[in-house]
């Protein structure tokens, strides 16, 4: 699939095997779902622009690439997002944090928006959408149409488990964002839960049930 990029660092593959395990601790859990992210962050921002800017180093005067314009946005996806934003921080300490507020319902599956708050000017931004769960895809898809909705342009979606289900519809509705996906899991159960997964990840980063 264009536009989508499946993670095989075998750094990734070991930490996300430690989120699945049911007896790692909300505390281990929230470090390595920030390290995950600083490490796919990594991959995701490796096309950010640069520009030449003249320094001086001890021993003569050059010009040297630096980050170039500073203007990228973080936008996770509440609540589970919250918890990959600081990886994605170490990385940039100057970027923008926007808010989109998505729950789940438990029965329909169907996502219900209850927040967005975007950093202007969001068109100029390079945009980072983060959320630990690409399920049925429908949180996601609407995440992104919410930012599209507010102007937004150059957008990446970063999850760290998504099921085939969810990554078809996210590629499908949103052709032109990139798509940066931790591991491809195998399928979703009746409830809309990713199996293996790793259960409710807001349940796991924030300790409640
Ligand atoms: C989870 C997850 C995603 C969504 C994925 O959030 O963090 O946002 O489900 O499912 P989907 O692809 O089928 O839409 P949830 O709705 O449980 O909210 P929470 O983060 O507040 O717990
Ligand atoms: N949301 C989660 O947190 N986990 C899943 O498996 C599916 C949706």
């Amino acid at each position: 699939m264009d536009n989508v990029v499946i993670m095989d660092h075998p750094l990734i593959q070991h930490k996300i095997s430690m989120l699945r395990d049911k007896n790692t601790g909300t505390n281990e859990f929230r470090t390595l779902v920030e390290e995950i992210a600083m490490l796919m962050g990594f991959e995701a921002l490796r096309d950010l622009p640069l520009e030449e800017v003249e320094i001086e180093t001890p021993i003569e005067t050059c010009k040297t690439p630096f980050i170039a314009g500073k203007k990228m946005a973080i936008v996770p996806i509440l609540r589970a997002g919250l918890g990959m934003v600081g990886g994605i921080l170490n990385l940039v300490p100057s970027a923008k944090v926007g808010h989109i507020g998505l729950y789940r319902d438990p029965e329909t599956h169907e996502p219900h928006e209850y927040y967005c708050k975007l950093p202007e000017p969001i068109e100029q931004r390079t945009i980072v959408v983060v959320d630990p769960m690409l399920a049925t895809g429908g949180s996601g898809s609407d995440a992104i149409r919410m930012i599209k909705d507010h102007g937004g342009k150059h957008i990446k979606f970063m999850c760290i488990i998504a099921a085939p289900e969810g990554l078809k519809k996210l590629h499908e509705d949103h052709p032109d964002i990139q798509i940066y996906v931790g591991h491809l899991d195998r399928e979703l159960n009746e409830n809309a839960y990713i199996c293996p997964g790793l259960g409710d990840a807001g349940d796991r980063i924030f300790g409640t049930k």
